[in-house]
């Protein structure tokens, strides 16, 4: 089967809610088992996907930022989905302690917020998203490296229709 070349793009999100939208609809057309990784300084916007994320693979709970707990993980209907912060990972080796190979076994979605803390010890990113501030909202380069994202993804139209 032929594979398709990585797939590339770059979004403005105007508000918080567009960031939450994104995720929900990412939710919607990602392959699984998937690995993201969220790049992106101090409040750029990387929980606030997540909680759009989780909204769209239909948790109904809050999302808690796993900060100080390193991982949070969800089991929903048919998908088990683990949220990594590893801020204040002071050694990528901690993460051997928490036991990050037993996460990569299983099918599930892995998010990791600041994965550069945790490289050599995380699984490679299937999807990444790059936010950044821009203007009053938010830019998010999307590159998907796995083809876990359908040809000519697009999600524009959905952006635009949260205004009610
Ligand atoms: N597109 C956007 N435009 C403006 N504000 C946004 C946008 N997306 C998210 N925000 C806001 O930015 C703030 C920080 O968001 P969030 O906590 O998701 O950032 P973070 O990247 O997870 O930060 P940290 O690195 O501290 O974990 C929140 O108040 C959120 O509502
Ligand atoms: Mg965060």
């Amino acid at each position: 089967m032929q594979k398709r070349s990585m797939q590339q793009k770059e979004l403005f999100l105007a508000d918080d809610s567009s960031t939450e939208q994104l995720g929900l609809a990412l939710a919607k057309s990602l392959d699984m088992p998937c690995v993201i990784y969220l790049q992106g300084e101090l409040g750029a916007g990387k929980t606030t996907l997540v909680r759009g994320l989780l909204r769209g693979l239909g948790h109904l709970g809050s999302t808690k930022s796993p900060t100080y707990t390193l991982v949070e993980p969800y089991q929903l209907a048919d998908l088990a989905v683990y949220h990594f912060d590893l801020y204040r990972l002071a050694d990528p080796e901690e993460l051997e302690f928490i036991g990050i190979r037993e996460y990569q076994e299983q099918n599930a979605l892995l998010i990791f917020e600041w994965p550069d803390k945790g490289l050599g010890m995380i699984p490679a990113a299937d999807l990444e998203l790059k936010l950044s501030y821009f203007e009053a909202g938010r830019k998010v380069q999307i590159t998907d490296f796995n083809a876990k994202l359908p040809n000519h993804w697009n999600f524009d139209d959905i952006l635009c229709q949260n205004d009610d």
